[in-house]
């Protein structure tokens, strides 16, 4: 992939370096200790005990000069502040839509969404649900229903946008039961099918049929700027555009967006909910003071705004766009080279390794990805993320179906970490893999029954992590 226009190999991060964050360095032993304290579960763990955390790249990025210096500028005023109507400006310059409502993150403005459009026995198709949008849709008692190309559930299969939605069984379900589906959704990157891209060409025909159907398509737009690289990347008549006329075009064809700009927000807080719909964005204008606050804040503070109205655009610049791209392909290059299985291609914003794949000789009820990532903590500091039979396994009616992919996610924070944090992560990971035939499962002992990777308490089913 033709990612560098220069002659010279070197990955370099477009950015100098101003104010660093000393990095704690913990021993084998303290970091068994914490795994025990923590129930076996990652979330559980205190920052300060991981050395290389990948548990997220929301909110986990550093803010550039220009975000701090708008930060200066925020003005607290309650209502009508001119850090809202900046913030608005860059919305609405990018995404085209009309009624813009921040909110303090991603969730909020899906539970919002879900409160003011959706009812119990409706259904809400998408390319893939991210766990917390399915737990809003769920929550009211409508079914998510995951509709990805069949492509974006083989793990090794090499498609170049792996994220896309699957247009036929949308038209079929959309032909067979318009009258339960309210709207549509459509993740940009899709999250939890590996960080994949979507085309511009699924999106105007998931846009086509929806508006045949007259249903409204809202995409959570959370990594639209990777997005939006991947196409100019991989989609031939993109090569010229610039990432932010490709994302302009991306948003032509939906009706309404939910964002986490903790993710291409390039903030540590903050998201929105916009709408085209006048009557819809009322209903959800007046959720939003019930819950978040007055709409010109959404339950952000002024200084928040004007932080993400320079992150918006700061996502789109394509020197950090390939550095980002790139640094994470490295990391799947390396691996690839080694044998050891991950989602192909690499996302745009994560490494997923394929827990399955990596070890076949632990069952899926023994969750394999959720112990790999343990052992990852346990032999490198480095803590990832499972997405897998613990985050999807548990159905709306309290039964277990294994997850279709047991996946473990080492998402990179924005403009964080560095080449060599890279090149360390590559040599955790490969001598984990060497190490792939001794590692055992887990047994849940404790667990909650909404979102249960987040508290879930955990045990070796074996004796220990590693036999
Ligand atoms: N949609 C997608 C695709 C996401 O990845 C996330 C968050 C959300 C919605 C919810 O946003 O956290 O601001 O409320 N994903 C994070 C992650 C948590 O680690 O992937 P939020």
């Amino acid at each position: 992939m033709p990612l560098r226009d220069t002659p010279f190999q070197t990955i370099i991060e477009p950015f100098r370096i101003k104010v660093v964050e000393p990095i704690r360095f913990t021993t084998r032993e303290e970091r068994e200790q914490a795994l025990v304290a923590a129930g076996y579960n990652l979330f559980a763990l205190r920052s300060d005990d991981v050395l290389i955390d990948l548990l997220t790249d929301s909110g986990t990025g550093a803010m550039s000069s220009q975000q701090w210096a708008g930060m200066m500028r925020g003005d607290e005023s309650y209502a009508g502040s001119p850090s809202f109507f900046r913030f608005e400006a860059a919305v609405r310059g990018i995404t085209g839509l009309e009624h813009i409502l921040p909110t303090h993150q991603g969730r909020a403005a899906e539970r919002i969404l879900a409160g003011v459009a959706l009812k119990a026995g409706d259904v809400v198709p998408s390319n893939t649900h991210f766990d917390t949008t399915r737990a809003n849709v769920e929550a009211v008692g409508a079914t998510a229903l995951d509709l990805p190309i069949p492509e974006g559930r083989e793990p090794g299969t090499i498609h170049p946008f792996k994220g896309n939605m699957d247009v036929a069984a949308l038209r079929r379900v959309l032909s067979e039961q318009r009258e339960r589906v309210p709207l549509v959704m459509i993740t940009v990157t899709n999250n939890s099918g590996g960080g994949q891209p979507v085309s511009m060409a699924n999106l105007r025909e998931v846009s086509a049929a929806c508006r045949e159907f007259g249903v409204p398509l809202i995409m959570d737009c959370c990594r639209y700027a990777e997005n939006a690289y991947f196409i100019k990347l991989r989609e031939a008549g993109y090569e010229n555009s610039t990432p932010r006329e490709i994302a302009q075009e991306m948003f032509s064809y939906v009706d309404g967006a939910t964002m986490s700009a903790k993710k291409d927000g390039m903030a540590n807080i903050g998201g929105f909910l916009a709408l085209n719909d006048d009557a819809l964005a009322e209903k959800a204008r007046s959720l939003l003071i019930l819950t978040e606050g007055f709409p010109t804040y959404g339950g952000l503070a002024g200084y928040d705004l004007e932080a993400l109205a320079v992150g918006f655009e700061e996502a789109l610049e394509e020197p950090y766009l390939r550095y980002r791209l790139r640094s994470i392909e490295y990391l799947g290059d390396r691996l690839l080279e080694a044998g050891v299985p991950i989602v192909q291609p690499t996302g745009g914003h994560a490494v997923y390794l394929d827990a399955k794949a990596l070890l076949p000789h632990v069952p899926q009820a023994e969750y394999p990805a959720w112990a790999l990532s343990l052992v990852l903590y346990l032999e490198g500091g480095v803590r990832s993320v499972e997405i897998g039979s613990v985050m999807f396994g548990r159905q709306p009616d309290g039964s277990e179906k294994p997850a279709a992919l047991e996946l473990v996610r080492l998402a990179f924070p924005r403009r964080t970490y560095t080449q060599s944090h890279v090149d360390y992560l590559a040599e955790v990971l490969l001598h984990v893999a060497a190490l792939r035939e001794r590692v055992r499962g887990v047994r849940m002992v404790e667990s909650p029954e909404v979102l249960r990777h987040f508290s879930a308490r955990f045990e070796p089913a074996h004796g220990a992590l590693i036999v």
